[in-house]
């Protein structure tokens, strides 16, 4: 058997005896529909774009019409992206368990799109968007898309912004709260395409390793969280999540 074979079937051993399985992933899992990462050293948005400047509150506050045209242009990015074999394989999966909650750190709707539900958006939504001082909810129209700059809140008049987290801002608590205590409580965690580098997200695996859980990681390279897997399975979570689903139906078989 090859080696990625037999971690495979460990993988699905594991997932076959769980009740509870968390999984948690990141840009990595997008990567195939089309949407940048972060971190990549070549594609990935941080290796282009100035974090700072594009997304924190003061980087809003300097200069919001370059901060809207970016989140229009991701926008449009998302829009145009499709769910792919690794979204569909985890919602799937999520429909095999009595208890299998999905946290992401994406603010794209592609788990949700490949039919996952209650998904935990631990940074927000791309797709929403709120006034950032009184925080109503705002829908966006075509020319506002266009705009040069955010649109006025109808409520109070200040500027309206995307609803996703900024470096420097808090989590939402409620995803932070349900995605904290499905990690205390799971004995599998799946951790997928996430550099394992921005916390709170990146505590989950620590908090479910310390619970007893299994943590199983899939990845291209090694990250920060492969260490603290019991298992690191290489490759393109487009193709080993749809091999994991097949492994676990085999060991269930
Ligand atoms: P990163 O860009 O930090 O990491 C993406 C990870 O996905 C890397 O470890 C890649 O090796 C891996 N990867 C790339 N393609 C893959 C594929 N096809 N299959 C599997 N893995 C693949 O993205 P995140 O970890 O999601 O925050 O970043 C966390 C947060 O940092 C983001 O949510 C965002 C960013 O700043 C906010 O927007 C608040």
């Amino acid at each position: 058997m090859e080696e990625m074979e037999r971690l495979l079937a460990r993988a699905a051993q594991s997932l076959c005896e769980a009740s509870a399985v968390v999984c948690l992933t990141g840009a990595g899992v997008s990567a195939e529909s089309g949407v940048p990462t972060f971190r990549d050293a070549q594609s990935g948005l941080w290796s282009r774009f100035d974090a700072a400047e594009l997304a924190s509150p003061q980087g809003f506050e300097r200069d919001p019409g370059l901060v809207w045209r970016w989140y229009m242009w991701r926008l449009k990015l998302l829009e145009a992206a499709a769910p792919n074999p690794g979204h569909i394989a985890l919602a799937e999966l999520s429909r095999t368990f009595l208890k299998f909650d999905l946290v992401t750190q994406n603010v794209d709707d592609l788990h949700e799109q490949a039919g996952s539900v209650d998904v935990i958006h631990l940074h927000g939504s791309l797709l929403r968007f709120r006034c950032r001082l009184c925080a109503h909810r705002h829908r966006l129209t075509e020319a506002e898309r266009g705009g040069e700059g955010p649109p006025a809140c109808a409520a109070c008049g200040d500027l309206v912004r995307p609803d996703v987290v900024w470096f420097g801002e808090g989590l939402p608590l409620d995803a932070l709260k349900a995605a904290s205590e499905a990690a205390h409580g799971s004995d599998v965690m799946l951790v997928a395409g996430t550099s394992g580098l921005v916390y709170p997200a990146a505590q989950l695996p620590l908090i479910a390793r310390q619970a007893g859980a299994t943590i199983i990681d899939i990845n291209v390279e090694r990250s920060a969280i492969s260490d603290r897997a019991a298992l690191f399975l290489r490759g393109k979570s487009g193709e080993v999540l749809p091999r994991l689903a097949r492994a676990l139906q085999s060991a269930r078989a």
